[in-house]
């Protein structure tokens, strides 16, 4: 999606866990932490990073229960520290070209850990799809280090996934063109399943998963390769969407990791998935589907031409036949999705989703909560201007249906940013409480809340 250009700013005050103020009356029910994860540094020793996607990580986190607290603090991991050691920039668009044509011959990459936040065990770690875990202390969230956690062998995608029914967190990682894959179980130790090739080189987001299978899309944004190895700085042009190819299906049995099933269809991209389940001898995927994948660029060039508006839809995969359907379920436009954590990798009802005004300006920005059966969405909008993230589902309790709402916002009047917290079954009656910042907290990606007996 577009981002508001003054949500692309960095962090002005990195602080350890204090004391926030609330405006209205906190849910008693709502005890834990969400944890953020953004773009925390834009600049570095005075250049500007050419795209969020490459700037240093802020962990945002907000602590609910014994009082109300929040910290900001960005991830500090090796290579970060060796920047500010020798005081210049080394990685990314800010480095001298000597230093890029480097890293790209060497396909070095800094680990900003800016794009989502894991938590496993009682631990908590800052991902971006380009490297390796980064553990944050969940107390102070001081950078730790990163891991392999003993199997990780290349990257580490930003998408993890727990599917309940399973108590398990499987994820991937891009190794070149091979894609690794991962489980986290609750107990125990991490576990490397196997891996497959993609048909390219490419981005590959986010997958999802069931209890049976993992899902892959693969779409034809190509990585060129000689763009990358001389490391120009605009590195959305690092990609190229070939309109010729078509979209690679990937389906990973769980029970046979290496005889995954595939299959090609009409190009499409999807940046995130909502959640899939098994419907007989077919999968059911909910997911944003994007008409391609030039929503990329637009943080770098705000006139860039997008087609089209990201859209809710379902698709109905069939592996035996190789069988692919889809149809929208709600024709507006929107972004960061997902359900309720117990319905991870089984069938939902529900979707949270964040909204956006449309380009005919209709619709509106905000959250909504989508029901599958009725097709009917509920919203809060939030107030003009007020700049918006994903929103974050927290059940009253482990299989409740209803819970609670949360929502980063920025108000750029105010500058300041606040936790909208609301009521899941009453959106439109707007945010319960508000917790406030004392500053404007940078855009951030994705988060997780983990409640309070869990860390
Ligand atoms: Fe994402």
């Amino acid at each position: 999606m577009t981002k508001p250009a003054s949500l692309n700013h960095s962090v002005t005050r990195t602080h350890a866990f204090e004391t926030l103020t609330v405006d209205g009356t906190l849910p008693t029910t709502l005890r834990g932490t969400l944890f953020r994860a953004g773009p925390g540094l834009l600049e570095r020793f005075g250049r500007t990073v050419a795209h969020p996607f490459e700037a240093d990580g802020a962990i945002t986190a907000v602590r609910i229960g014994d009082g109300v607290q929040g910290a900001c603090r960005i991830v500090e991991a090796e290579e970060y520290r060796l920047e500010e050691k020798l005081g210049k920039s080394l990685y990314g668009s800010t480095a001298s070209p000597f230093a890029r044509l480097h890293n790209g011959l060497t396909q070095t990459f800094k680990n900003t850990g800016n794009t989502n936040v894991l938590a496993w065990q009682g631990r908590c770690f800052a991902l971006v799809e380009s490297g390796k875990p980064v553990e944050m202390d969940v107390l102070n969230l001081d950078t730790k280090n990163a891991t392999d956690l003993g199997v990780i062998q290349g990257a580490f995608s930003a998408h993890p996934h727990r599917v309940e029914a399973l108590k398990t967190t499987f994820n991937f990682g891009l190794r070149g063109k091979h894609i690794d894959l991962y489980a986290l179980p609750d107990t125990g130790s991490a576990r490397w399943l196997g891996s497959f090739e993609a048909p390219w080189i490419s981005m590959v987001h986010d997958f999802i998963a069931t209890d049976r299978h993992l899902i892959f899309f693969i779409g034809p944004a190509k990585l060129v390769a000689w763009r990358a190895m001389l490391g120009l700085k605009d590195f959305t042009k690092y990609f190229r969407w070939d309109n010729r190819a078509g979209t690679m299906i990937v389906i990973v049995p769980l029970a046979d990791p290496a005889h995954p099933m595939k299959f090609e269809v009409d190009a499409f991209w999807v940046w995130h998935f909502v959640n899939a389940f098994e419907d007989g001898e077919d999968i059911m995927v909910d997911a944003i589907r994007h008409d391609d994948f030039s929503v990329f660029a637009s943080p770098v060039d705000l006139n860039a031409n997008v087609s089209g508006e990201p859209a809710l839809w379902r698709f109905r995969l069939s592996p035996k036949q190789g069988g692919f359907s889809g149809e929208p379920l709600r024709p507006f436009p929107c972004e960061f999705p997902s359900v309720h954590p117990r319905y991870v990798g089984a069938e939902h009802r529900t979707i949270w989703l964040q909204t956006y005004t449309k380009a005919d300006g209709t619709e509106g920005a905000g959250v909504g909560r989508f029901d599958t059966q009725t097709r009917q969405t509920q919203y809060w909008h939030s107030p003009e201007g007020h700049l918006g993230s994903e929103p974050v589902f927290v059940p009253e309790h482990g299989d409740a249906p209803e819970g609670w709402l949360l929502q980063l916002l920025q108000d750029p009047e105010a500058k300041r940013s606040y936790l909208a917290v609301l009521d899941s079954e009453r959106l439109d009656a707007g945010p319960v409480a508000k917790v406030w910042f004392n500053q404007a907290i940078p855009m951030t990606f994705h988060g997780v809340f983990v409640p309070k007996a869990k860390i």
